[in-house]
């Protein structure tokens, strides 16, 4: 069967015939399909119209009129779960996008890895620990991180605890972002208070004053600021990787305004390196949703494969639908990069380029922690600007793995964190995230890219 053909015949479900990777093996079938009924008859997250607004600010990004920041952990968590911890995460976001605002002079479109980012893809189906194997780590979706029989077990209950943790998440988001905490007069509040003796915090404690005074000037002129929604008001688009199908399906929705087929689990869906095969069962899946969809390249992938890629997910080439998110590592991306750019625009692909500067630069310190160098985030960063201004083409965006935290995961940055320090405060359940400094100072540097 062609993908054309397959595509014609698109329902939720029809992933189903096809393979699909990094799924589960739950143990009891009947447990996981009463959940995924129960699911099925709960309001969905997000709404169409939604999904069609970030689709529209994505086509602004592939014009090079906005620059997109997608950023949050690589796992959520139940335990991780608290209105203070929601309330850092959206702060730190909120902080990088006001210093590339107003250090790029552009909009910024602000995408979370939260709200839904609970489900991991793994390298391999086991962890072994000294002589015990036991089944990986799934993220909290699937399974619990302690390492034990009874905790690895797949548990499909799991879904719907992500789904209502998913839900109160998003509308604490929702009230932050509409009711007055994420007010451009408040731009001082977002400085945490460890952060604000750091040269960091004072760096962004400038902006946040030369805000304040463009804010009086635009009130001195006539301008109503109070009353303008503009400065009081912002929006967070959700997103997570859709790696478990039957989660996924059971979100998803027709609009009733115009009869497509969205997934209401987040506002944006990426497909992850390990399950982007053209013709398996992700891609196929979101090929028939309306969201604008995200996939990984790592340093492998090739022209052909995009285009494939493309022809399956953007099949009518709107802008603002599909978004690259290369991850090929500061060391491979000078050699693979460039000729992948070339390649994709030579083929007329409307594309939103972005750099995942966090996925091909993972390794395991002396002291036995994987981690990832700030300096390696930024050369590939770097890389990124480089390639894409020779090339002709809009570096659209990045995404990032990070906290509102203070931990000790990822090594460098102005704190200087070492490798003897990784333990101090080590928390991610998967990958390791830039700290609240880390973040921050990764955002000046960016503008400095930016403004270039
Ligand atoms: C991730 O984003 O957490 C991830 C697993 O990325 P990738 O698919 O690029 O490895
Ligand atoms: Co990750």
């Amino acid at each position: 069967m062609t993908s054309v053909k397959l595509h014609d015949t698109w329902t939720p479900s029809s992933w189903q015939r096809l393979l699909a990777g990094q799924q589960p093996n739950w143990t009891d079938p009947g447990d996981l399909e009463r959940t995924l009924l129960a699911l099925a008859a709960q309001p969905p997250l997000v709404f169409a119209g939604e999904a069609r607004s970030l689709q529209q600010s994505l086509a602004d990004v592939s014009r090079g009129e906005a620059f997109l920041l997608q950023g949050g952990d690589c796992a959520e968590t139940f335990a991780g779960f608290s209105a203070d911890a929601i309330r850092d995460k959206l702060k730190i976001l909120l902080q990088m996008a006001v210093v590339l605002t107003y250090g790029a002079q552009l909009p910024v479109v602000k995408v979370g890895r939260i709200a839904g980012q609970f489900a991991k893809p793994r390298s391999s189906d086991v962890e072994t620990r000294g002589d015990r194997k036991l089944p990986a780590y799934r993220g909290d979706a699937v399974n619990d991180l302690a390492f034990s029989e009874e905790a690895r077990e797949p548990d499909p209950a799991r879904l719907e605890r992500v789904y209502h943790q998913s839900a109160a998440t998003l509308n604490l988001l929702r009230a932050f972002t509409r009711g007055g905490f994420a007010d451009l007069e408040k731009v001082h509040l977002w400085n945490q208070e460890f952060v604000r003796d750091s040269r960091q915090g004072q760096r962004y404690a400038a902006v946040a004053d030369e805000i304040t005074r463009a804010l009086r000037f635009l009130r001195a002129c006539g301008v109503d600021v109070a009353n303008d929604p503009t400065f009081h008001t912002v929006e967070l688009w959700t997103s997570h990787e859709a790696l478990l199908l039957d989660y996924e399906e059971a979100l998803t929705r027709r609009d009733s305004l115009t009869g497509d087929w969205y997934d209401c689990s987040a506002h944006m869906l990426w497909i992850g390196e390990r399950t982007r095969d053209p013709d398996g069962a992700h891609v196929h899946f979101l090929s028939g949703v309306g969201n604008p969809i995200g996939v990984k390249l790592g340093p492998t992938a090739t022209g052909d494969e995009v285009e494939a890629l493309a022809s399956r997910l953007n099949p009518t080439n709107e802008p603002g639908r599909l978004t690259l998110i290369t991850r090929m590592g500061a060391q491979d991306a000078p050699e693979r990069l460039p000729g992948l750019v070339r390649d994709v625009t030579q083929r007329g692909l409307a594309v939103v380029w972005s750099c995942d500067p966090m996925h091909g630069n993972t390794f395991v310190s002396e002291t036995g922690y994987k981690t990832r160098r700030f300096t390696d985030v930024l050369d590939e960063l770097r890389t990124f600007f480089g390639v894409h201004t020779q090339e002709g083409t809009t570096p659209g965006g990045v995404h990032i793995e990070l906290t509102g935290e203070d931990v000790t995961e990822c090594l460098g940055g102005a704190q200087e964190i070492i490798d003897a320090q990784l333990s101090h405060r080590y928390e991610t359940a998967c990958d390791p995230r830039l700290n609240n400094k880390q973040s921050l100072e990764l955002a000046f540097l960016l503008a400095e890219m930016l403004r270039r």
